[in-house]
């Protein structure tokens, strides 16, 4: 049988603070795509981690007055606790201090010397700490007797130092040739017309090492110089592959990735940088690179000066993590920026999951357990309005694949809401109270399909709220090996025989 194999990346986070929201938001999208592609029947390698060198890290651990790897060593594990609590499914997390990764920017850098990419010269021009970011003149503009760069707001300082450089301009064309060819290569299409235009006011080659500060992987052969951090933190996409054994089983079956999720704000170094390095290294470049847009709060960016911080732990001590993950999913259009609020947050937490799927869940457990032994009953036939409740997802599953398939989360969720909508108005309509005295048959057969539904619902939630809907699996006794896409296709019967397991209210009603 063809093995279908999927590498899905997040971002690797800079373990300068502690975790934020829009740091949950990257990994839980990349989540959801990794969960639905194991549905989906692929072999899904998922990716998180930390990115720990560089000056903003350096200077970070200096204000702390902690020693540099000791401050990564704190932090990151604050990363590595996050993503325990938002429940991902990642098969790795790096470092990009960890010796693995060390060896593949080593052997990156080397080939990019071999292919003559790479010069040594001075760096003069602006520099963001807080974006480990170069910015050109027309970039900058003055605020409040700062420079600050016009892309993100943050401050810039000017540097003067040797550095070595790579032949970015040269790759210009390469690269509009590259968006061409493949037009899903950076997604979202508004995105992907800002790299457009970006790349076709031509490039400049790009400082990629630094003399000024120590904390980085030294250049081979020039220990005076530390590779710049992006050239190093792009890497780890390739270093968690067993890179540069490019033999290993690893990156034989996952290289070049399928999908890096990345935040909108560093998509010129995924889709400009990354695909640059890679060709001049004659490596595979991934995929695809998605954009996703920012969270807001109060129609604001976060920050820690307007105190409109939301902290995902918080939350979900108080909300859960399976309300947290769907509703910044249904919340958000994957790509375009979104307002988060905590009375939106209650809202969908009541709507969506109390009263309509966990609603729906509760009505039918408590209906069977009254009325049919608390097993699913049997049917003899079903009504056509049976058949038009499941046979709907059936029709609609490959559409929802390719939802999913372009990223676009938000529609998928609705549409699958929707079922539960459906699945809810058909019980009241059908009245299967009233039928228990006038057509037990019938009753059965609405009850039957409305499990059903209930189960293919259920397989559809997994990636989005996996603790709740495998309990609602759990409970009419679905095998885990056919929690499943395919399992929603092929009509094999329930268990009659068994009781219903345990029955708990999953979301709770929030004011
Ligand atoms: N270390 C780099 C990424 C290197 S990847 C090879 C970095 N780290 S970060 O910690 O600053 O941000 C990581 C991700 O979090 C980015 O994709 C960024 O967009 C995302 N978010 C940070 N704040 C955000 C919001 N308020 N909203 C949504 N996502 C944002 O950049």
């Amino acid at each position: 049988m063809d093995i279908k194999n999927y590498y899905i990346t997040t971002p690797i986070y800079y373990p300068s603070g502690k975790p934020h929201m829009g740091h949950a938001y990257s990994s839980i999208i990349a989540d959801v795509i990794a969960r639905y592609k194991r549905l989906e029947g692929y072999k899904v390698h998922f990716l998180t981690g930390t990115d720990e060198h560089g000056l903003k890290i350096q200077r970070e651990a200096e204000k702390n007055k902690k020693e540099t790897q000791q401050f990564c060593d704190e932090l990151s594990e604050k990363f590595k606790e996050l993503s325990k609590i938002l429940n991902l499914s990642n098969n790795d997390f790096i470092r990009t201090t960890e010796k693995r990764h060390y060896k593949s920017v080593e052997d990156l850098w080397n080939r990019l010397v071999q292919s003559g990419d790479i010069y040594l010269d001075k760096y003069k021009g602006w520099y963001s700490v807080s974006d480990e970011a170069y910015y050109d003149n027309d970039e900058i503009e003055h605020k409040d007797n700062f420079k600050i760069s016009k892309l993100s707001g943050s401050k810039v300082e000017w540097v003067e130092e040797e550095s070595y450089f790579f032949k970015l301009s040269s790759w210009s064309q390469k690269l509009l040739d590259l968006y061409k060819s493949n037009p899903d290569f950076i997604l979202p299409n508004s995105r992907k017309n800002e790299v457009v235009k970006f790349v076709e006011k031509g490039l400049k080659d790009l400082s990629v090492s630094r003399t000024s500060f120590s904390w980085g992987i030294p250049v081979p052969k020039n220990q005076k110089h530390v590779i710049y951090v992006w050239l190093d933190a792009l890497t780890n996409y390739l270093s968690a592959l067993n890179y540069p054994d490019t033999s290993s089983d690893l990156y034989k079956n996952y290289w070049p990735a399928d999908l890096h999720v990345i935040g909108k704000d560093i998509l010129r170094f995924h889709a400009v940088y990354w695909p640059a390095f890679l060709m001049a290294a004659n490596l595979p470049i991934p995929k695809r690179v998605f954009g996703h847009g920012w969270i807001l709060s109060d129609e604001k960016k976060m920050s820690k000066s307007l105190g409109n911080i939301l902290d995902p732990i918080q939350i979900i001590k108080i909300y859960g993590i399976d309300q947290l993950r769907y509703y910044l999913i249904k919340e958000v259009s994957l790509g375009n920026d979104g307002n988060i609020s905590l009375e939106n947050l209650k809202n969908c937490i009541n709507n969506d999951l109390a009263n309509n799927y966990g609603n729906l869940c509760q009505r039918v457990f408590a209906f069977l357990k009254k009325n049919c032994g608390n097993k699913i009953p049997k049917y003899s036939t079903f009504t056509n309005e049976d058949r038009t409740l499941t046979n709907k997802v059936k029709n609609d599953l490959k559409r929802l694949n390719e939802l999913v398939n372009k990223q676009d989360l938000n529609n998928y969720i609705k549409q699958v809401i929707e079922y539960s909508f459906d699945s809810n108005k058909y019980f009241n309509d059908s009245e299967p109270w009233a039928l228990k005295k006038t057509d037990v048959k019938k009753m059965n057969s609405v009850l039957y399909s409305i499990v059903e539904q209930i189960k293919n619902i259920s397989i559809l939630l997994l990636p989005i709220i996996p603790i709740s809907a495998n309990k609602i699996l759990d409970t009419i006794n679905v095998k885990k090996d056919l929690r499943i896409i395919t399992e929603i296709n092929d009509n094999i019967a329930l268990d009659h025989d068994k009781e219903l397991g345990k029955v708990e209210i999953l979301f709770k009603k929030v004011d």
